[in-house]
């Protein structure tokens, strides 16, 4: 067993700044990690990173626009925290040689992004994320700090009290890929999940292959609440036969949204009369859908998005990479041509429910990033906020796994913050466990000392590995196949009820079948089969907690569009969603939103743009 202070799960961006913050502190800090950090899905982040750093700018106007865009779900002590330290942390990546798109007068440059009332998006040409994460890698390195990479996580090391905020968190289990071996993993300060998103639910979405839920999965079944779970970010712009992603960068420094007559529909159409093309990406999302069902799309499935008119010298200095990859994927000469586009999955808004400190409710269990939810974006995500947050929470939840006071938080997390159970919701087949052989579910855990605590986890995931290999059985490719085709039909950017109840009949089918789950490939090492089967069952449990929750929500609320609810009801649902697993059925139970902030009450008003 490998035995460190504190071990962070994930080697992306907030996994990264997590274990620089918590060495920072004197821990002992390990990343155990599926993905060489390098290779993370925060290299695939093209944008930028909005911070508040320019005269005449303000953090309290970033936190106005965020809140504005989370469609008031995000709670203000989390946006505040965010908007007030992204200055500071992205000037601490510039001092650590993070190459930063520059004015001529040498300061690092700032273009418009959806939804922001200033010009606040830093970049790096538009790969940001590939930067932001070889400069903090490099930190890493310098600094020492073990990575045990290409290690997947499997489950978590947590003691089975009955109530979840009784629960600790003592490590991991991980299959170490290139050894085949089941390893235990123990941590004396915390755990910090810093997983990444989940977009393999759906099959067109810019995630990466290795984006599959594992971080909110594991914690969802260890006992911690995922909160917000319905609301998921289909960016309006990726490439319809991929799924790549075209940054927003490029409506940012001008480019245009035509639909097959020519029509520059944002505005024509009256989507978005002050903010045309850099509204927020639901309102964008939601509008080349329409043109596209209403006979105006090109090919019946896309729009164009034009950036010819910016010119060579523009388009090769600040987005480069995008004629790339116009070229590579689509075929298409961005300086020539038109690149077509369509929403597809980008980011997950809800996620394992923490505190501003990024702990969780069960003890030594924290998160950050994208498979947090903190709440910073609340309904919808403004462009440009996810690297502040994985860079602003990671770093915080480093320091105070460590060990560092960082005062009372005020966002409280477990059951116990419950104001009201959800009674209503019909479903029409039982979510959760199937009555299932145990040694797949690998569920469970145990009250005793730490050490046992991760031995008995270590021994409950090599009894799994040792069934899924031994039988014969269905392949994993089929059911989450499945899963992401029911996700893509019904629980895409518009929903009804019938779809959502749909998608949970398709979704228990793929739990049952998932009960006969087996690995083919006979190898012990760099066994993908045997990984993607584990994440299968992750995204299944991730994709139920999203329909679950769009199927009670019934109101219409940034990126969650319902049929039958075409109105934001802040009467009712001004409130986060919690899913918990209790015994294998899932609650739903919701909380208050604090739109106290420090200095104001943010005040919902009417989202236009
Ligand atoms: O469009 C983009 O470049 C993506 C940015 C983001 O998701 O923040």
């Amino acid at each position: 067993m490998h035995e460190h202070d504190v071990i962070v799960v994930g080697g992306g961006g907030a996994g990264l700044r997590a274990a620089i913050a918590a060495h920072e502190e004197g821990a002992d800090v390990a990343i155990v990690t599926k993905l060489h950090p390098v290779r993370s899905h925060t290299g695939a982040a093209e944008g930028g990173i909005n911070a508040a750093l320019r005269d005449g700018d303000d953090w309290h106007d970033h936190a106005y626009d965020t809140m504005k865009g989370s469609d008031y779900l995000g709670d203000a002590p989390a946006i505040e925290t965010l908007c007030e330290q992204s200055p500071e942390e992205t000037i601490q990546l510039e001092h650590w040689g993070m190459p930063f798109s520059r004015e001529d007068d040498g300061r690092v440059s700032q273009r418009p992004f959806g939804g922001l009332s200033f010009p606040r998006t830093t970049y790096a040409g538009a790969e940001t994320g590939h930067h932001l994460l070889h400069t903090m890698y490099e930190q890493v390195v310098k600094r020492g700090i073990t990575v045990y990479d290409e290690f997947y996580v499997m489950n978590l090391a947590v003691t089975n009290e009955a109530d979840p905020e009784e629960r600790s968190c003592h490590g991991c289990v991980a299959y170490d890929i290139k050894s085949g071996d089941i390893v235990g993993f123990r941590a004396t300060g915390g755990v910090i999940l810093a997983t990444g998103g989940d977009g393999q639910a759906f099959d067109h979405t810019t995630n990466a292959v290795a984006n599959t839920g594992d971080g909110p999965a594991m914690a969802y079944r260890a006992g911690v609440p995922v909160e917000d779970m319905e609301f998921v970010q289909f960016h309006p712009t990726t490439l319809p036969s991929t799924g790549v992603l075209i940054s927003e960068g490029v409506r940012g420094e001008g480019g245009i949204l035509y639909n097959e007559e020519g029509e520059r529909f944002m505005f024509e159409r009256g989507y978005a009369n002050n903010a045309g093309e850099l509204a927020s990406r639901d309102v964008v999302a939601r509008a080349e859908l329409t043109e596209v069902n209403e006979g105006r799309g090109i090919e019946d499935e896309y729009v164009y998005l034009d950036m010819r008119h910016l010119g060579e010298e523009r388009i090769t200095d600040r987005l480069e990479n995008i004629l790339h990859l116009a070229e590579d994927f689509e075929g298409v000469d961005g300086l020539e041509e038109p690149m077509p586009v369509k929403p597809g999955q980008h980011y997950h808004m809800g996620g394992i429910e923490v505190n501003e400190h990024g702990e969780s409710c069960i003890s030594g269990l924290y998160a950050a990033g994208e498979c947090a939810c903190v709440s910073v974006h609340g309904s919808n995500r403004l462009g440009g906020n996810a690297l502040p947050e994985l860079i602003v929470f990671g770093a915080r939840a480093g320091r105070h796994a460590a060990g560092t006071d960082l005062g009372d938080p005020e966002i409280r997390t477990g059951p116990s913050a419950a104001i009201e159970q959800e009674t209503d919701i019909e479903t029409p087949v039982a979510p959760g466990a199937v009555d299932s052989d145990p040694d797949v579910a690998a569920d469970g855990g145990a009250v005793a000392d730490a050490d046992a605590v991760v031995e008995s986890a270590v021994e409950t995931e090599r009894d799994r590995v040792e069934t899924l290999m031994e039988r014969d059985g269905v392949n994993h490719a089929e059911i989450r196949s499945d899963l992401q085709d029911a996700m893509t039909q019904w629980v895409n950017v518009f929903r009804e009820e019938e779809g959502l109840k749909k998608a949970l009949e398709a979704i228990r089918e793929c739990r049952e079948r998932y009960q006969d789950v087996a690995v083919a490939d006979p190898s012990r090492t760099f066994n993908t089969d045997l990984i993607h089967t584990i994440e299968t069952r992750n995204l299944i449990d991730v994709a139920e907690t999203i329909t679950l929750g769009a199927l009670a929500r019934t109101e219409f609320r940034g990126a969650h569009w319902r049929a039958e609810h075409q109105e934001r009801k802040d009467d009712e649902w001004l409130k986060h969603t919690m899913i918990a697993w209790n015994d294998g059925a899932p609650n739903i139970y919701y909380t208050d939103v604090i739109l106290e902030g420090e200095e104001k009450e943010y005040e919902p008003k009417v989202r236009s743009y």
